[in-house]
């Protein structure tokens, strides 16, 4: 079967690991049906747990509510054409903190490096980017000829007939070719990463909720029930004011009944797994770092084995 790296474009995304790690949580708890995503974020993890079959519901909690409700309005309309809508500084600037759906899209779509703070493109390539843009998704004719004279390069009219992912790789590919580059139009990052939230089709059986990891309420039946959690790593940005406290989260999953996954780098419970994993957040020279899953109780049972 061949299951889709899914999720919502998002500074420390567990898409590129996502299914290592719900193979590797799922092996081990094959009675599992529900399955919470505390700390959901770009949703990479509960996108994964959709995908099989034997889960009957997933969970996904965040607090960041622009975050959330960009969530669920693709749940309940899917990917629209106003998703597509080109987003200047100035809008950016004025509406990424804002809590609804479309302060979500510009903190995940449109931020640089997905840290939900600054403008995608520097100053000197917006209005190319933008020209670009108006080429693979307005179709716009007047801009094609204005970006040809721009980075004088013959752009063919064939751009403004094909779809707009097949525009864009095209339009990609020109560049590369006529190594013309200076204005990176080779990177057309928002157009990939809205095309990413198109990928998210179906999201039934996905519960959404904007609530602190410790409120949201949880009663499935204890033997078929996972949590996951991947809080904000200590150490790394910070997701909001006032920084995240770790010692409330480890009382928390003291307290709890249920089976506990925790990603992080180091934590407080036992080391079931580690995973290679470069990431951006990542200090060292290749960026490469391992990521470890911990748990609160036996991973595997082993009375299954007798
Ligand atoms: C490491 S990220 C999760 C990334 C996610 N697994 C993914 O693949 O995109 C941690 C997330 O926890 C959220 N968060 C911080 N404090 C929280 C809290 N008290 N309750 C729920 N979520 C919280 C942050 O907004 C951030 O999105």
């Amino acid at each position: 079967m061949y299951l889709k790296e899914l999720g919502i474009p998002y500074m420390g995304s567990k898409r590129k690991l996502a299914k290592k790690i719900v193979d590797e949580i799922l092996n081990a708890n094959p009675n599992t049906k529900y399955f919470y995503d505390l700390f959901g974020g770009g949703g990479a993890i509960s996108f994964e747990a959709l995908q099989r079959k034997k889960i009957k519901k997933v969970f996904y909690n965040e607090l960041n509510t622009g975050v959330v409700e960009l969530l669920r309005k693709i749940q309940k309309d899917g990917v629209t054409d106003e998703f597509f809508k080109w987003v200047d500084r100035e809008t950016f600037n004025k509406h990424k903190n804002d809590n609804d759906w479309h302060g979500g899209l510009l903190k995940t779509c449109w931020s640089f490096g997905n840290n939900q703070k600054n403008y995608l493109f520097g100053r000197e390539v917006e209005p190319l980017k933008k020209l670009a843009h108006e080429i693979v998704v307005y179709k716009n004719e007047k801009s094609l000829k204005e970006l040809s004279k721009k980075i004088d390069l013959e752009l063919p009219n064939k751009l403004l007939e094909l779809d707009k992912t097949k525009a864009r790789q095209l339009l990609q590919r020109i560049v590369k070719k006529a190594k013309n580059d200076r204005f990176e139009l080779q990177q057309l990052e928002q157009l990939e990463q809205l095309e990413r939230l198109e990928r998210l089709e179906r999201l039934e059986r996905l519960e959404i909720s904007n609530l602190s990891y410790d409120k949201v309420q949880i009663d499935t039946p204890i033997e078929e029930t996972i949590i996951y959690l991947d809080p904000p790593y200590e150490n790394t940005e910070e997701y909001q004011e006032g920084g995240f406290n770790h010692r409330k989260l480890e009382e928390w999953i003291a307290r709890s009944p249920y089976k506990i996954y925790v990603s992080s780098y180091n934590f407080n419970l036992s080391k079931i797994a580690s995973f290679e994993h470069r990431s951006t957040l990542s200090a060292t020279a290749n960026n490469k770092v391992y990521e470890n899953l911990y748990c609160n109780k036996e991973h595997k049972d082993l009375t299954r084995l007798f």
